[in-house]
């Protein structure tokens, strides 16, 4: 249960795992970097996890749609774990984004990318987000919400 800060009432926590693109070919894609394992199996793993977390799940391949989801909840959500695949390495405008919005960012990577190719190594994104946590498979995602959980 999570509590608000005048304790009037108490809710379950909202956090949205938001992915971008080609991550709606896990299980598939490059298994020897990203696993067997498919985004909603674990996403029911989680929730099983997390009972009292109210866990919502967006993929997206387009900048535009990642940016429009981040902007519908980023005012009431309590926390984005966001993994925003190549566009990590690129995107302005979702850096933009985050620094837009009040509800805070940790970017997730399922691959440690600082032990791949050079262009990986450069995070866009990195200077809006909360913090930064990679390369544990998609336990990442699991450590994400937790540092929500503090
Ligand atoms: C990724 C790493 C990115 O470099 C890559 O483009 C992805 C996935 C990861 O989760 O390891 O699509 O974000």
């Amino acid at each position: 249960m999570y509590f608000c800060k005048d304790k009037q009432f108490q809710r379950n926590m909202k956090i949205i795992i938001i992915n971008g693109p080609n991550l709606n070919l896990l299980g598939t894609r490059e298994p020897s970097v990203y696993g067997n394992e498919s985004m909603d199996d674990y996403l029911a793993r989680l929730r099983k996890r997390f009972p009292n977390i109210e866990i919502e799940y967006y993929q997206s391949n387009i900048e535009g749609e990642l940016i429009n989801k981040m902007q519908q909840a980023g005012f009431s959500y309590d926390g984005i774990v966001l993994n925003a695949g190549a566009y990590t390495h690129t995107s302005i405008a979702l850096l933009d984004c985050i620094r837009s919005i009040s509800t805070p960012v940790v970017e997730v990577h399922i691959s440690n990318v600082n032990g791949r190719e050079e262009f990986r190594h450069h995070s866009v994104i990195a200077p809006g987000c909360k913090g930064t946590i990679q390369g544990f498979g998609l336990d990442s995602y699991r450590l994400a919400i937790e540092s929500f959980m503090g």
